[in-house]
């Protein structure tokens, strides 16, 4: 058994954090999206990982992931030289998948631990040609959709339907044999101009293949957009963060609840009420920090009331007495504020950027 990690792609819906990075790599609770899924593999017992990359973002997902040692895995860095769709991904991937059964993991998707081992087994005993998972979802448009009959078999996949025939969404995460690869040889682009997984696995169904769809009942993020980053965010600090207090904490400052404070950071007259991740060689300083927010390495936060938020390497907040919600501050970000009350706003922001002064 292998896997199969999609990592390329453009992240359009995440810029402009995407401008300068992978959207694979952007962190939930301080660690890269991508990682998640790496980690499910090797639980599920899979080390052989292949993972799809990119000429715009390939390098940096390779330094920072490595060769899997870190993982207890074995990676292969493929690269698509385009992104021409997740059936071309699995075509470019071939010499290293070979005729082998492999789960194919989209790495901007997280599901909730443990889901990938149980359906693995099923899939496994029951060898099937293609196992699918499912999900109902308030807006079946923005993703693959599948037509089910009574006893829950599909009857038909249809890619981003202006009109769904359901509520059921394919999930980003399958499980295929060999068989995959003949779909795949027959299917043209679509009219987004991409070989479709989702016309692939039609064509096994049209073919009379044993293709079984399995409802995912744990939780499912596609981390694609703001909000469904900022709510995986809050899902895996709530189910998995533990207390850990390495860095210094003064003795004028309030530790609340399950909180985790990196080497070297330094947290004076702070009040942090968890579930609150904080990376390395941070200064906080006179700030509340709410819960449900991760700040990565080498944040500067002074005088600042911030909660629900993400906030990456580097980026310094000073002196902003509102509080911050439910927002995304990318990487080197700066947020300050004159001395004096401000009598006018000054803005250096990036291109796609979103300031809602509310
Ligand atoms: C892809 C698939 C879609 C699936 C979705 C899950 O969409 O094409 O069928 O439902 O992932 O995240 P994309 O994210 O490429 O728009």
């Amino acid at each position: 058994m292998k896997a199969l990690i999609l990592s390329g792609g453009k992240g359009t819906r995440l810029r402009p954090l995407t401008y300068t990075g992978a959207k694979q790599l952007v962190p939930v609770a301080n660690k890269p999206i991508l990682w998640y899924g790496i980690e499910e593999m090797v639980t599920a017992g899979i080390t052989d990982i292949g993972i799809i990359i990119s000429p715009e973002t390939g390098a940096e997902v390779q330094a920072k992931t490595g060769n899997g040692e870190r993982f207890g895995a074995n990676i292969t860095y493929i690269l698509q030289d385009k992104p021409a769709g997740l059936a071309h991904a699995v075509q470019v991937a071939r010499p290293f998948l070979r005729d082998s059964p492999f789960v194919m993991y989209l790495g901007d998707n997280v599901i909730q631990q443990g889901d990938l081992s149980y359906f693995l087994k099923k899939f496994i005993q029951e060898t099937q040609d293609a196992l699918i998972l499912l999900r109902p979802v308030a807006n079946p448009s923005a993703f693959g959709v599948a037509k089910v009959d009574d006893a829950g078999r599909v009857l038909q996949l249809i890619e981003k339907p202006k009109i769904p025939p359901s509520n059921l969404a394919l999930v980003g995460v399958y499980f295929f044999s060999h068989i995959i690869h003949e779909a795949i040889a027959t299917i043209q682009p679509s009219t987004r101009g991409e070989l479709e997984i989702t016309d692939a696995i039609q064509c096994l169904i049209d073919r009379k293949k044993q293709v079984v769809a399995c409802k995912l009942e744990g939780w499912w993020l596609d981390t694609g957009k703001k909000d469904d980053l900022l709510e995986a965010n809050r899902l895996i600090l709530d189910t998995y963060l533990t207390k850990s207090i390495l860095g210094m904490v003064d003795s004028e400052s309030q530790i609340i609840g399950r909180v985790q404070i990196g080497e070297r950071s330094r947290i004076i007259n702070c009040t942090i009420r968890g579930p609150v991740v904080i990376g390395t060689d941070c200064h906080l300083e006179n700030c509340f920090i709410g819960p449900y927010s991760s700040i990565a390495d080498n944040v500067t936060l002074i005088e600042t009331d911030l909660e629900h938020s993400v906030v990456l390497e580097n980026a310094k907040i000073v002196g902003i007495h509102q509080r911050i919600i439910d927002s995304v501050i990318g990487q080197r970000a700066q947020l300050t504020i004159a001395p004096r009350r401000p009598k006018a706003l000054r803005f250096m922001i990036g291109d796609d950027c979103h300031i809602e002064l509310t």
